[in-house]
Protein backbone atom coordinates (compact mmCIF):
# COMPACT_ATOMS: atom_id res chain seq x y z
CA UNK A 1 0.00 0.00 0.00
CA UNK A 2 1.86 3.67 -0.60
CA UNK A 3 0.95 6.28 1.71
CA UNK A 4 0.83 10.02 1.16
CA UNK A 5 0.63 11.65 4.18
CA UNK A 6 -0.85 15.54 3.44
CA UNK A 7 0.97 17.69 6.21
CA UNK A 8 4.07 17.46 7.44
CA UNK A 9 3.22 18.85 10.74
CA UNK A 10 3.72 17.03 14.12
CA UNK A 11 1.08 14.40 13.75
CA UNK A 12 1.66 14.10 9.94
CA UNK A 13 5.42 13.77 11.22
CA UNK A 14 4.41 11.22 13.74
CA UNK A 15 2.72 8.92 11.14
CA UNK A 16 5.07 9.19 8.29
CA UNK A 17 8.04 7.47 10.75
CA UNK A 18 6.01 5.05 12.29
CA UNK A 19 5.10 3.39 9.00
CA UNK A 20 8.70 4.75 7.12
CA UNK A 21 9.74 2.81 9.95
CA UNK A 22 7.92 -0.53 9.07
CA UNK A 23 9.55 -0.49 5.72
CA UNK A 24 5.93 1.60 3.94
CA UNK A 25 6.10 3.38 1.29
CA UNK A 26 5.57 6.68 2.36
CA UNK A 27 5.81 9.96 0.81
CA UNK A 28 4.83 14.08 2.18
CA UNK A 29 2.82 16.40 0.27
CA UNK A 30 3.31 19.36 1.77
CA UNK A 31 2.63 23.03 0.72
CA UNK A 32 5.12 25.31 2.34
CA UNK A 33 8.10 25.32 0.05
CA UNK A 34 10.67 25.97 3.44
CA UNK A 35 9.64 23.11 5.00
CA UNK A 36 10.13 20.93 2.15
CA UNK A 37 12.79 22.42 1.35
CA UNK A 38 14.49 21.88 4.93
CA UNK A 39 13.04 17.94 5.15
CA UNK A 40 14.76 17.35 2.03
CA UNK A 41 17.84 18.91 3.05
CA UNK A 42 17.65 17.48 6.97
CA UNK A 43 15.38 14.28 7.20
CA UNK A 44 12.78 13.92 9.82
CA UNK A 45 13.93 13.84 13.18
CA UNK A 46 12.04 11.99 15.89
CA UNK A 47 12.68 12.12 19.38
CA UNK A 48 10.64 10.99 22.57
CA UNK A 49 8.94 7.35 23.55
CA UNK A 50 9.92 5.96 20.15
CA UNK A 51 13.64 6.99 20.98
CA UNK A 52 15.64 8.66 18.80
CA UNK A 53 15.83 8.47 14.69
CA UNK A 54 16.43 10.16 11.60
CA UNK A 55 14.61 9.34 8.44
CA UNK A 56 14.73 10.70 4.71
CA UNK A 57 10.99 10.06 2.95
CA UNK A 58 10.51 11.58 -0.47
CA UNK A 59 8.37 14.76 0.11
CA UNK A 60 7.33 17.18 -2.44
CA UNK A 61 4.32 20.03 -2.80
CA UNK A 62 3.23 18.96 -6.34
CA UNK A 63 1.17 16.15 -6.42
CA UNK A 64 1.99 15.48 -9.83
CA UNK A 65 5.52 14.73 -8.83
CA UNK A 66 3.45 11.68 -6.60
CA UNK A 67 2.26 8.60 -9.11
CA UNK A 68 0.26 7.09 -7.26
CA UNK A 69 -1.84 6.83 -3.66
CA UNK A 70 -3.40 3.69 -1.93
CA UNK A 71 -4.03 5.55 1.70
CA UNK A 72 -3.80 9.23 1.94
CA UNK A 73 -3.46 10.47 5.12
CA UNK A 74 -4.74 14.20 5.88
CA UNK A 75 -3.02 15.79 9.04
CA UNK A 76 -3.20 19.32 8.12
CA UNK A 77 -4.94 22.00 10.72
CA UNK A 78 -8.75 21.99 9.93
CA UNK A 79 -8.98 25.12 8.49
CA UNK A 80 -6.62 24.31 5.49
CA UNK A 81 -8.04 20.46 4.94
CA UNK A 82 -10.02 21.86 2.11
CA UNK A 83 -6.92 23.05 0.29
CA UNK A 84 -5.09 19.86 1.32
CA UNK A 85 -7.67 17.40 -0.10
CA UNK A 86 -7.94 20.20 -3.13
CA UNK A 87 -3.62 19.25 -3.86
CA UNK A 88 -4.33 16.11 -3.22
CA UNK A 89 -7.42 15.13 -5.52
CA UNK A 90 -4.53 14.46 -8.56
CA UNK A 91 -3.72 11.38 -6.15
CA UNK A 92 -7.42 9.91 -5.43
CA UNK A 93 -7.80 6.90 -7.86
CA UNK A 94 -11.16 4.55 -8.00
CA UNK A 95 -9.50 2.41 -5.11
CA UNK A 96 -8.06 4.88 -3.13
CA UNK A 97 -8.93 5.71 0.61
CA UNK A 98 -9.04 9.27 2.10
CA UNK A 99 -8.62 9.11 5.71
CA UNK A 100 -8.50 11.90 8.23
CA UNK A 101 -7.60 11.38 11.89
CA UNK A 102 -7.57 15.03 12.16
CA UNK A 103 -8.96 17.34 15.45
CA UNK A 104 -12.36 19.01 15.19
CA UNK A 105 -15.39 18.90 13.88
CA UNK A 106 -15.90 19.71 9.86
CA UNK A 107 -13.13 18.14 8.32
CA UNK A 108 -14.84 15.19 6.70
CA UNK A 109 -17.61 18.02 5.26
CA UNK A 110 -14.59 19.71 3.59
CA UNK A 111 -12.89 16.30 2.39
CA UNK A 112 -16.06 15.03 0.68
CA UNK A 113 -16.64 18.59 -1.41
CA UNK A 114 -13.87 17.64 -2.97
CA UNK A 115 -13.67 14.13 -3.23
CA UNK A 116 -16.63 10.94 -3.58
CA UNK A 117 -17.98 10.75 -0.14
CA UNK A 118 -17.04 6.77 -0.86
CA UNK A 119 -13.36 7.20 -0.87
CA UNK A 120 -13.64 8.65 2.85
CA UNK A 121 -13.39 7.20 6.34
CA UNK A 122 -12.68 9.02 9.34
CA UNK A 123 -11.39 8.40 12.70
CA UNK A 124 -9.40 10.10 15.85
CA UNK A 125 -5.92 9.06 17.19
CA UNK A 126 -4.86 9.09 20.93
CA UNK A 127 -1.18 9.26 19.70
CA UNK A 128 0.72 12.99 20.67
CA UNK A 129 3.86 15.14 19.45
CA UNK A 130 4.68 18.24 19.45
CA UNK A 131 6.61 20.04 16.90
CA UNK A 132 10.20 21.27 17.74
CA UNK A 133 11.65 22.72 14.89
CA UNK A 134 11.50 22.10 11.05
CA UNK A 135 10.67 18.41 10.50
CA UNK A 136 12.09 17.40 14.37
CA UNK A 137 9.30 16.36 16.70
CA UNK A 138 8.57 14.63 20.13
CA UNK A 139 6.76 11.58 20.22
CA UNK A 140 5.04 12.44 23.31
CA UNK A 141 2.33 9.58 23.68
CA UNK A 142 0.34 6.72 22.25
CA UNK A 143 -2.94 5.44 22.21
CA UNK A 144 -5.50 4.02 20.19
CA UNK A 145 -6.48 4.95 16.59
CA UNK A 146 -10.44 4.20 16.16
CA UNK A 147 -11.16 4.10 12.14
CA UNK A 148 -14.62 3.86 10.55
CA UNK A 149 -16.67 4.14 7.60
CA UNK A 150 -18.80 7.72 7.04
CA UNK A 151 -21.60 4.99 6.94
CA UNK A 152 -20.85 2.76 9.71
CA UNK A 153 -20.58 -0.17 7.36
CA UNK A 154 -17.36 -3.23 8.37
CA UNK A 155 -16.10 -2.66 4.76
CA UNK A 156 -12.99 -5.06 3.76
CA UNK A 157 -10.88 -1.75 3.17
CA UNK A 158 -11.57 -0.75 6.55
CA UNK A 159 -9.99 -4.34 7.96
CA UNK A 160 -7.22 -3.58 5.40
CA UNK A 161 -6.44 0.21 6.34
CA UNK A 162 -6.59 -1.68 9.94
CA UNK A 163 -4.21 -4.13 9.20
CA UNK A 164 -1.70 -2.13 7.38
CA UNK A 165 -1.45 0.34 10.24
CA UNK A 166 -1.04 -1.88 12.64
CA UNK A 167 1.67 -3.50 11.16
CA UNK A 168 3.55 -0.53 11.66
CA UNK A 169 2.65 -0.46 15.30
CA UNK A 170 -0.05 1.70 15.09
CA UNK A 171 -3.09 0.51 17.02
CA UNK A 172 -6.00 0.38 15.21
CA UNK A 173 -9.63 -0.28 16.36
CA UNK A 174 -13.10 0.48 14.04
CA UNK A 175 -15.84 1.88 15.16
CA UNK A 176 -19.57 2.21 13.25
CA UNK A 177 -20.21 5.04 14.79
CA UNK A 178 -17.73 7.65 13.64
CA UNK A 179 -19.80 10.40 14.17
CA UNK A 180 -20.08 9.46 17.64
CA UNK A 181 -16.50 9.21 17.66
CA UNK A 182 -15.96 12.30 16.26
CA UNK A 183 -17.65 14.46 18.72
CA UNK A 184 -16.27 12.30 22.23
CA UNK A 185 -12.87 12.99 20.45
CA UNK A 186 -14.46 17.41 20.35
CA UNK A 187 -15.02 17.15 24.08
CA UNK A 188 -11.97 15.89 24.87
CA UNK A 189 -10.51 19.07 22.70
CA UNK A 190 -13.17 21.35 24.16
CA UNK A 191 -12.23 20.36 27.21
CA UNK A 192 -8.39 20.52 26.86
CA UNK A 193 -7.52 22.88 24.26
CA UNK A 194 -8.41 26.16 24.36
CA UNK A 195 -7.43 26.48 28.46
CA UNK A 196 -4.42 25.20 27.65
CA UNK A 197 -3.51 27.22 24.95
CA UNK A 198 -4.70 30.51 27.53
CA UNK A 199 -3.18 29.22 31.08
CA UNK A 200 0.07 27.90 29.17
CA UNK A 201 -0.44 24.88 31.36
CA UNK A 202 0.48 21.46 30.20
CA UNK A 203 -2.69 18.54 29.79
CA UNK A 204 -2.23 17.10 33.50
CA UNK A 205 -1.59 20.72 34.90
CA UNK A 206 -5.24 21.91 34.27
CA UNK A 207 -6.55 19.16 36.94
CA UNK A 208 -4.17 20.27 39.56
CA UNK A 209 -6.11 23.34 39.81
CA UNK A 210 -10.08 24.30 41.02
CA UNK A 211 -10.55 26.97 38.73
CA UNK A 212 -9.47 25.08 34.93
CA UNK A 213 -11.78 22.29 36.57
CA UNK A 214 -14.54 24.20 36.59
CA UNK A 215 -14.28 25.80 33.55
CA UNK A 216 -13.32 22.90 31.71
CA UNK A 217 -16.54 20.83 33.48
CA UNK A 218 -18.54 23.72 32.17
CA UNK A 219 -17.10 24.09 28.53
CA UNK A 220 -17.58 20.29 28.31
CA UNK A 221 -21.12 19.96 29.70
CA UNK A 222 -22.24 22.90 26.73
CA UNK A 223 -20.89 20.87 24.14
CA UNK A 224 -22.59 17.50 25.42
CA UNK A 225 -26.00 19.24 25.71
CA UNK A 226 -25.33 20.21 21.78
CA UNK A 227 -23.82 16.56 21.35
CA UNK A 228 -27.60 15.40 23.00
CA UNK A 229 -29.63 17.88 20.80
CA UNK A 230 -28.43 16.82 17.98
CA UNK A 231 -28.91 13.11 18.68
CA UNK A 232 -25.14 12.39 19.03
CA UNK A 233 -24.32 8.81 20.51
CA UNK A 234 -21.41 9.62 22.77
CA UNK A 235 -19.01 6.60 23.27
CA UNK A 236 -18.04 7.11 26.83
CA UNK A 237 -20.09 6.87 29.63
CA UNK A 238 -19.00 10.14 31.44
CA UNK A 239 -17.49 12.33 29.03
CA UNK A 240 -15.99 14.60 32.55
CA UNK A 241 -14.04 11.83 33.78
CA UNK A 242 -12.89 10.80 30.17
CA UNK A 243 -11.51 14.20 29.50
CA UNK A 244 -9.69 14.25 32.53
CA UNK A 245 -8.36 10.66 32.19
CA UNK A 246 -7.29 11.70 28.90
CA UNK A 247 -5.52 15.20 31.15
CA UNK A 248 -3.94 12.30 32.79
CA UNK A 249 -2.53 10.00 30.29
CA UNK A 250 -1.40 13.10 28.19
CA UNK A 251 -0.23 14.85 31.14
CA UNK A 252 2.90 16.00 30.15
CA UNK A 253 1.68 17.11 26.18
CA UNK A 254 1.69 20.31 25.62
CA UNK A 255 -1.82 20.43 23.54
CA UNK A 256 -1.41 21.02 19.86
CA UNK A 257 -3.43 24.23 20.52
CA UNK A 258 -0.92 25.42 23.38
CA UNK A 259 1.69 24.45 20.33
CA UNK A 260 -0.39 26.72 18.07
CA UNK A 261 -0.31 29.73 20.55
CA UNK A 262 3.41 29.38 21.15
CA UNK A 263 4.58 29.05 17.31
CA UNK A 264 1.91 32.34 16.69
CA UNK A 265 -0.12 30.15 14.27
CA UNK A 266 -3.81 30.50 14.00
CA UNK A 267 -5.46 27.84 15.89
CA UNK A 268 -8.41 25.16 15.93
CA UNK A 269 -10.62 26.83 18.09
CA UNK A 270 -12.88 27.66 15.33
CA UNK A 271 -13.60 23.75 14.49
CA UNK A 272 -13.56 22.62 18.31
CA UNK A 273 -15.33 25.51 20.74
CA UNK A 274 -15.91 27.61 17.58
CA UNK A 275 -17.93 23.86 15.71
CA UNK A 276 -20.14 23.82 19.33
CA UNK A 277 -20.93 27.33 18.89
CA UNK A 278 -22.65 26.66 15.23
CA UNK A 279 -24.19 23.67 16.31
CA UNK A 280 -26.01 24.95 19.49
CA UNK A 281 -27.31 27.89 17.57
CA UNK A 282 -28.75 25.90 15.17
CA UNK A 283 -30.80 24.97 18.63
CA UNK A 284 -30.80 28.93 19.94
CA UNK A 285 -28.55 27.46 22.93
CA UNK A 286 -26.88 29.97 24.52
CA UNK A 287 -22.99 28.88 25.41
CA UNK A 288 -21.19 31.13 27.74
CA UNK A 289 -18.22 29.37 28.47
CA UNK A 290 -17.11 28.05 24.76
CA UNK A 291 -18.32 31.29 23.43
CA UNK A 292 -15.51 32.77 26.03
CA UNK A 293 -12.96 30.36 25.33
CA UNK A 294 -13.42 30.94 21.77
CA UNK A 295 -13.08 34.98 21.98
CA UNK A 296 -10.03 34.33 24.50
CA UNK A 297 -8.13 31.94 22.09
CA UNK A 298 -9.35 34.32 18.75
CA UNK A 299 -7.46 37.47 21.08
CA UNK A 300 -4.23 35.06 21.81
CA UNK A 301 -3.74 34.22 18.12
CA UNK A 302 -4.59 38.37 17.16
CA UNK A 303 -2.17 39.46 19.89
CA UNK A 304 0.53 37.06 18.35
CA UNK A 305 0.37 38.21 15.16
CA UNK A 306 1.04 41.42 16.19
CA UNK A 307 4.24 41.33 18.02
O1 LIG B 1 -5.01 18.43 20.30
C1 LIG B 1 -4.36 17.77 21.12
O2 LIG B 1 -3.32 18.18 21.65
C2 LIG B 1 -4.85 16.37 21.45
O3 LIG B 1 -5.97 16.09 20.63
C3 LIG B 1 -5.18 16.14 22.93
C4 LIG B 1 -6.06 14.91 23.07
C5 LIG B 1 -5.84 17.32 23.56
C6 LIG B 1 -3.93 15.77 23.70
O4 LIG B 1 -2.97 16.77 23.75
Amino acid sequence: MRVVIVGAGAMGCLFGFLLHKAGKEVCFLEKHPVLVKHIKENGIHVEGISGEHHIFPPITSEAKEITRADLILIFVKAFDTYQAILSAKPLVGQESVVLTLQNGIGNVEEIVKVVDQKRTIAGTTAHGATVLGLGHIRHAGTGETVIGELDGNKTPRLEKVKTFLESAGIKVQLTQDVIGLLWSKLLINVGINPLTGITGLRNGELLDYEETRAIMHRAVNEAKVVADRKGICLIYPNHLQKVETVCQATAQNISSMLQDIRNKKKTEIDFICGAILREGKKFGLDLPINQALTHLIHLLENLGQNI
